[in-house]
């Protein structure tokens, strides 16, 4: 049956919608971190949502996996087949289309391949303003941030993506379409449905479009990069910098020295704003129409000097200034991986609690692998920390060897204190038999409850997730 399930997709969307030959499918079988490749039965990159419940149920009656694909950006693994060779990447690169912009109802429909980027510059064309922002944007696509409700640099102001869609259209595993395309703010006719594709990493449908939320512009922005001493001080900055920022304050990223440290030796151009070395950074910023957003980043910063939370501030004074910030901020994932093995741990927790979770974590993990690098970053508004390691120089080995030990620790040590171990990223393989074990017992019943409701033939992204 799956034998001549190629020519029948061909047959059924056309020649060039079908790849088969390895070196077509490379580019779509290995992820972004390049720590998971697999192998597929078949690319097939459908032009419509027709065609994609065309493709999905010819799946499905072939009894074949299929895996949803937008921009392969993903983190953990979701996104590519396994090595079983038995599944169909489906790609929804050629669904880019901008259907509409209605600036009265404030909102956008578009493709599930549209990349994000387009979403936000169809939105500044319109006056408005789709707040998702993350540093895969200019390749990461619509239907992949729903899939992966992801979250970036804009989550303290405006929420995840989760918050940010009105409604959804998705191909269901048997090949049926749910049309919840609807632009309503209000709608409560029993369970919300499109919520629990939300997130769901292409496990029970696949998304081929959505209506999104679009908020005012926010045409004037300021942006400072501060020096700290302590994750206590970058904690204890949040009120501070919301109660001075008047509910214009967008991001609190928190940096450690060796993150900064991987930037500076692997990105072009970009360089240490300050003439010391410090341990910790912030990278605030305030965005409005008000003509005071400068003012009141300047008098938050004030404040925070005189309590004595920060050791140094630079504010961007030029747009050109901004980006060279930013570029610190963006630039560690690329410059992580520059560096050779990463152990990524997207983990969250209360905000209280993560100078305890920094100051107990990482002791124990270099009393494991001594020589260790702790590249910790992150959106520490939200209580978001990227607690990502790199191997001891010129040590891949090490890392690889101690990976599960010090995972261990880093999980533990989270769920001891009331957090969880994805914030962000999402599950896929990556972190499926860690969610298991550290979800509770009826979390993970209901979970295959759902599952099993919508996907019983387990033809959405098999083996990932659960
Ligand atoms: P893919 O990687 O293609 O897929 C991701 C998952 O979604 C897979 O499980 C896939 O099967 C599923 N999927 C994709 N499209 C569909 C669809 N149409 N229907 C159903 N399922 C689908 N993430 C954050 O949350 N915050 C960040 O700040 C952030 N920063 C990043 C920075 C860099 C440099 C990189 C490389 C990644 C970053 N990410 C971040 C992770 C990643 O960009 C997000 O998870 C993003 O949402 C993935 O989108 P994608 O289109 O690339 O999806
Ligand atoms: C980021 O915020 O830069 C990414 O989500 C983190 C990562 O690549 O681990
Ligand atoms: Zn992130």
């Amino acid at each position: 049956m799956t034998g001549d399930l190629a020519s029948r997709l061909r047959a059924a969307l056309g020649e060039s919608a079908v790849l088969t030959d390895p070196a077509d499918m490379a580019a779509y079988v290995t992820d972004w971190t390049g720590s998971f490749t697999g192998t597929a039965l078949a690319v097939v990159r459908p032009a419509s949502t027709s065609e994609v419940a065309t493709a999905v149920r010819l799946c499905a009656e072939a009894g074949v996996g299929v895996v949803p694909q937008g921009g392969n950006t993903g983190l953990v693994g979701g996104g590519v087949p396994d090595s079983g060779g038995d599944q169909v990447v489906l790609s929804l690169g050629r669904m880019r289309r901008v259907r509409e912009v209605d600036p009265v109802a404030d909102t956008l429909v578009v493709e599930a391949g549209a990349v994000l980027a387009t979403v936000q510059e169809a939105a500044v064309a319109a006056g408005r303003l789709f707040p998702l922002s993350l540093g895969s944007e200019g390749s990461c696509t619509i239907g992949g941030t729903i899939a992966t409700n992801a979250g970036g640099t804009a989550v303290l102001r405006y929420g995840m993506m989760r918050e940010l869609v009105l409604g959804l259209e998705v191909v269901l595993p048997d090949g049926r379409v749910w049309d919840g395309l609807r632009p309503l703010r209000k709608d409560n006719t029993g369970y919300d449905l499109k919520q629990l594709f939300i997130g769901s990493e292409g496990t029970l449908g696949v998304v081929t479009a959505a209506v999104l939320r679009l908020l005012p512009a926010t045409p004037r922005r300021a942006t400072a990069f501060v020096a700290l001493d302590s994750v206590e001080a970058a904690t204890a900055l949040l009120p501070l910098l919301r109660s001075h920022g008047g509910g214009l304050l967008t991001t609190w990223e928190l940096l450690g020295r060796q993150a900064v440290d991987l930037v500076l030796a692997h990105l072009p151009g970009v360089r240490d704003p300050f003439a010391e070395r410090h341990e910790w950074y912030g990278l605030v910023e305030l965005a409005g129409t008000p003509a005071d957003v400068d003012e009141r980043l300047e008098s938050a910063l004030e404040a925070a000097a005189e309590a004595g939370l920060i050791a140094d501030a630079v504010v961007a004074g030029s747009p050109a200034q901004r980006e060279s910030l930013w570029a610190l901020r963006e630039g560690v994932s690329e410059a992580q991986k520059s560096e050779g093995a990463t152990l990524k741990h997207d983990v969250t927790l209360p905000i209280t609690a993560l100078p305890r979770f920094v100051a107990e974590t990482g002791p124990r993990l270099l009393e494991t692998l001594p020589g260790l690098r702790l590249v910790t970053y992150g959106h520490i508004g939200d209580g978001n920390l990227h607690y990502n390691l790199s191997a001891p120089v010129g040590d891949d080995a090490a890392l690889r060897r101690e990976g599960p030990a010090l995972t261990r620790i880093v999980y533990d040590a989270v769920t001891a204190l009331g957090g969880s171990i994805s914030a962000e990223h999402g599950i896929g393989v990556l972190k499926r038999d860690a969610a298991a074990a550290y979800k509770t017992g009826v979390e993970v019943d209901l979970m295959r409850a759902v599952k099993q409701a919508i996907d019983p033939d387990g033809v959405m992204n098999p083996r990932k997730v659960l």
